[in-house]
């Protein structure tokens, strides 16, 4: 469990009542055992979210999400499991579980960079200061002719530093030695003289979700022939590869008003700008490729992502697999296409609001664009680049795993290549990518089955067992046979609890890390929705049939095949009396 054991856990759970965590984010109203307030994770006008004090979760009915209270303050905070587990035990008091060998080593650790993280705050403040004094007036001058005003200056904290000394001085009267000011980037060295790292430029500090000061970008003020950025460097506190730029607005964002989704530039000014112009959702990458740590960051705020990159081609192809990096994090992914050489800056400065709103409308599925990539690639005027077009093309639609979304796609291909859907589909379908042909179609499968009878009556079934009900008492859970997969891992989480004589709390599925598992909310929503207008113990046992009866048919069906393709007349015997016994089966349940 993440590195926490399942009694601390426990305690910590006991400590932190769901209920009135939710509260000090959420106003909740009692209606029936449950609390209702308006959800936090899409956005909404009526309240469908519920809270469930019995049973310790909660539930959204209108966006689906559910989970423990773990959950919620690693959703509503974006924090990871272990950070939430630490914010709910100092709120309660509780201490963590501690590893006694290294902890010196940690405090160590901790105690260097909570230094850091003042002298960082500290500068940023000194920066800021600069900024509202008559010394700065070129930064000043600057910031306005970008079109920015006050407010979105203190807004990002803008800064100005103004010249290479100060700094360091600045800092040594506050009491911080010449080690803190190099280890944390805002200082450098050079033949023993301590310089400010970005003597003279414009201040974009970076803040992190935790409204700390980790790091700042310098921006020269005149045009120069090298570079316009510079960024203080990689330190204890600060990464490039997982941080972006402007989280500490969007948490705020998200906290506040809650977020559909989120814009990624590529720079601080196209951060700033947009800002100005009323896109506050959006994040800047900071020039470089997008990590995993990236992706992972963006997908506890958000489920779909805007990408806004500079509209040059060269940068567009280059921009690929970082989208790739987000779309396997499970990230809806939409491309923004910008004018030839237009960043998000330019746009809204040249177009306006309304212009940028516009292209963000028209934004294209991931796959779209990588179409659109291929397309300005080869020439599709010469036979040659045609078909290396049309075989690059199907790769990119195999991908799909929506038949309905291949065949537009195809349909693309095809006007633009005049070659013949047949002739398409015949190259999608070409067996030297089988394995990939048969991957997407199990993944249709489970997809539909997810809605079908069997499923529905899976749910309730493991619905019954999980919330302790009497009627499910008489009936041994292993005795049951699932068919969807997430069907299965909860059966396995239940018998484990009852082999181990443990009792059985929905609640702590949510710490099996298993969030993912969509299944778990549709179980949520049974328990907040029922209600005594039907017979729970008859409907459990028409559950139990439907199951059953599935699998006979299953059987009954490979049994089928079986006897078709065989020759053997003892085999074929044995076959016909297995699929008799079956049907004796099978007539028994309808
Ligand atoms: P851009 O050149 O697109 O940034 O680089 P921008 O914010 O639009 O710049 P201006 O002020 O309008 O000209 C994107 C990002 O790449 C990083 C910065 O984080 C920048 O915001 N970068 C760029 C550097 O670190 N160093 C550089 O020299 C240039
Ligand atoms: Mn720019």
């Amino acid at each position: 469990m993440q590195g926490f054991d399942y009694k601390f856990i426990e305690q910590l759970k006991n400590k932190n009542d769901i209920v009135d965590v939710v509260s000090r984010y959420v106003r909740l109203e009692q209606k029936g055992g449950n609390y209702w307030g308006v959800c936090h994770f899409h956005h909404e006008k009526t309240a469908s979210f519920s809270v469930n004090p019995s049973g310790q979760f909660f539930y959204c009915f209108g966006c689906h999400k559910s989970g423990d209270v773990i959950t919620f303050v690693s959703e509503i905070e974006a924090l990871d499991f272990s950070d939430a587990v630490k914010l709910l035990a100092e709120r309660v008091g509780l201490a963590l579980p501690t590893i006694k060998i290294d902890d010196e080593k940690i405090r160590e650790q901790k105690r260097k960079k909570e230094r850091l993280n003042a002298l960082l705050k500290d500068t940023a403040l000194f920066y800021a200061h600069n900024l509202r004094t008559s010394n700065a007036e070129k930064h000043n001058e600057y910031i306005k002719k970008r079109g920015l005003d006050n407010q979105t200056a203190i807004k990002f904290g803008l800064g100005a530093s103004l010249n290479f000394n100060d700094l360091p001085k600045y800092l040594l009267e506050k009491g911080y030695t010449y080690e803190e000011m190099t280890a944390s980037g805002a200082v450098d060295v050079k033949d023993g003289r301590y310089y400010d790292s970005l003597g003279g430029r414009l201040i974009v500090p970076i803040i992190n979700q935790f409204n700390q000061v980790v790091a700042f970008g310098g921006r020269l003020l005149e045009k120069a022939d090298f570079a316009k950025y510079k960024n203080t460097k990689e330190t204890i506190i600060f990464s490039k590869s997982n941080n972006l730029y402007n989280l500490n607005n969007l948490k705020k964002l998200k906290n506040e008003k809650g977020l559909d989704s989120v814009i990624i530039v590529e720079g601080y000014m196209d951060t700033i700008s947009l800002d100005k112009a009323g896109f506050y959702n959006v994040v800047a990458s900071m020039g470089t490729s997008l990590t995993k740590d990236q992706a992972r960051i963006l997908k506890r705020y958000t489920d779909k992502v805007y990408i806004s990159y500079d509209g040059d081609f060269a940068g567009q192809k280059a921009s690929i697999r970082g989208l790739e990096i987000l779309k396997d994090e499970g990230l809806d992914v939409k491309v923004v296409s910008l004018p030839d050489g237009m960043d998000p800056d330019d746009v809204v400065k040249n177009l306006g609001r309304e212009g940028y709103e516009t292209l963000l409308k028209s934004a294209m599925p991931l796959i779209d664009f990588k179409l659109d990539i291929l397309r300005k690639t080869f020439d599709i005027n010469t036979v040659d680049g045609k078909r290396k077009y049309v075989s690059k093309a199907i790769e990119v639609i195999r991908e799909s795993p929506s038949p309905a979304e291949q065949e537009d796609l195809l349909k693309t291909v095809r006007s633009l290549t005049g070659t013949t859907i047949e002739a398409l589909k015949r190259e999608l379908y070409s067996t030297h990518k089988q394995e990939n042909l048969v991957q997407t179609n199990v993944i249709h499968e489970v997809n539909d089955y997810s809605d079908s009878k069997t499923a529905i009556a899976g749910r309730f079934i493991l619905y019954s067992y999980l919330f302790n009900k009497p009627y499910a008492e008489e009936t041994d859970i292993k005795s049951i046979e699932f068919i969807l997969p997430e069907h299965k891992k909860i059966r396995d989480f239940i018998v484990n609890r009852i082999d181990n004589g443990q009792k059985i709390v929905f609640s702590d599925l949510f710490d099996e890390g298993d969030t993912e598992n969509k299944e778990l909310s549709k179980i949520a929503g049974l328990e907040t929705s029922s209600n005594n207008s039907y017979d729970q113990s008859t409907y459990f046992n028409d559950c139990l049939k439907t199951l059953k009866l599935f699998v006979v048919n299953q059987k009954l069906e490979t049994l089928t095949k079986q006897f078709s393709s065989e020759t053997d007349v003892e085999t074929r015997r044995k076959i016909t009396v297995e699929m008799s016994n079956l049907y004796a089966i099978k007539k028994k349940l309808i």
